[in-house]
């Protein structure tokens, strides 16, 4: 065939997302349709940088992260992407696409999340498509569910659907409607043994999963709730409960899935301390042992000398509230 795009190389920046709401297990592990929605807000700190090349002397798609060649799964996830965009875009050309991340990837710091919409949004762009925020968030969740959330901007709810058209997220409050800080507590820097994509195959194995789900609308809306009225008590109540039903889920599912450790239990135990004292500060898990202390911003630096009390982490990351997924460059 004729290689004729005028665009055929894109460059794009998504961030990760921490999810307040958490979505874990679907109700089709294909098309990564969710069992729940879920809430989450972006982080500005951290990002994805991906350029994607199509160039029809390519033999083979071609992934490299963070400079280093890589193959096996992350390579077969990719091409299952560039496969939806090729379709879309009627085209037959094999991708170079190269990953930068400015933060450990693996670890329960939605690095797949940021990876996915900055590639989602940069191979759609560079195979000469210009889909819609609701088109790329439905084309994001494909390569990981909570991917869909790393397209729009500031605070988001991913919409479950029922379907690959009606399955997406939106953004619901700019990101300087609040000013919280996600002070990442990162105790643990290499890749977690069990991946969130295995985790959701089997939530549906825990006999906890059927009432996490059926509660999930209620406390859905009380974190829409506090986060329209800035409601902090509010917003760490229903947080942290929504955390330990996901990790509740996970602990008692087959295989059962054990991620916090004992620095992510001393943190838990402390923050309902630290809020008795006055500070804004709430903690929430994903599918790894760091420790996200959603705070105030003006709270964040004694969060992080109180972190430093009950815990050795390798490392601090603290991160507001970030926007879209963005091109930033293409030819
Ligand atoms: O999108 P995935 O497959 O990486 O799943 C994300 C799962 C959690 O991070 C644990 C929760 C969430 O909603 O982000």
């Amino acid at each position: 065939m004729t290689f004729t795009l005028e665009i055929h190389s894109a460059t794009t920046i998504a961030h990760p997302n921490i999810a307040l709401i958490k979505y874990w297990g679907n109700r089709d592990d294909t098309l990564n349709l969710p069992a729940n929605g879920s809430i989450s807000f972006n982080l500005a700190a951290l990002e994805a940088r991906t350029n994607v090349t199509f160039n029809l002397d390519f033999p083979a798609d071609q992934l490299v992260i963070n400079q280093e060649p890589a193959g096996g799964l992350a390579l077969a996830r990719v091409s299952a992407m560039l496969d939806l965009v090729r379709a879309m875009a009627k085209l037959n050309v094999h991708a170079l696409v190269e990953s930068t991340l400015n933060f450990p990837i693996g670890t329960g710091i939605a690095s797949s999340a940021a990876g996915f919409a900055a590639l989602a949004l940069a191979a759609s762009r560079a195979a000469g498509l210009d889909l819609n925020d609701k088109k790329l968030s439905c084309l994001a969740r494909r390569g990981s569910g909570s991917a869909c959330r790393s397209i729009p901007g500031g605070f988001v709810e991913w919409l479950p659907g029922i379907s690959d058209e009606t399955s997406y997220a939106v953004s619901f409050a700019a990101p300087d409607h609040w000013d919280l800080v996600d002070v990442i507590v990162v105790l643990q820097n290499q890749p977690k043994k069990t991946g969130s994509r295995e985790g959701h195959t089997i939530a549906f194995t825990s006999p906890l999963q059927e009432a996490r789900v059926a509660d999930a609308p209620r406390r859905l809306q009380a974190c829409r709730d506090a986060i329209r009225w800035k409601d902090f008590g509010a917003l760490a109540e229903i947080i942290e409960l929504d955390s330990n039903m996901m990790h509740a889920v996970m602990m008692t599912s087959s295989p059962p899935l054990q991620y916090w450790e004992a620095g992510s239990i001393a943190l838990m135990q402390a923050v309902p301390g630290w809020r008795s004292e006055g500070l804004q500060v709430a903690y929430t898990l994903d599918a790894g042992p760091n420790v996200h202390l959603i705070c105030a911003r003006k709270d964040a630096e004694m969060v992080r000398e109180k972190v430093l009390e009950v815990s050795t982490p390798v490392d601090i990351i603290v991160s507001g509230i970030g926007g879209p997924a963005r091109i930033v460059r293409s030819v």
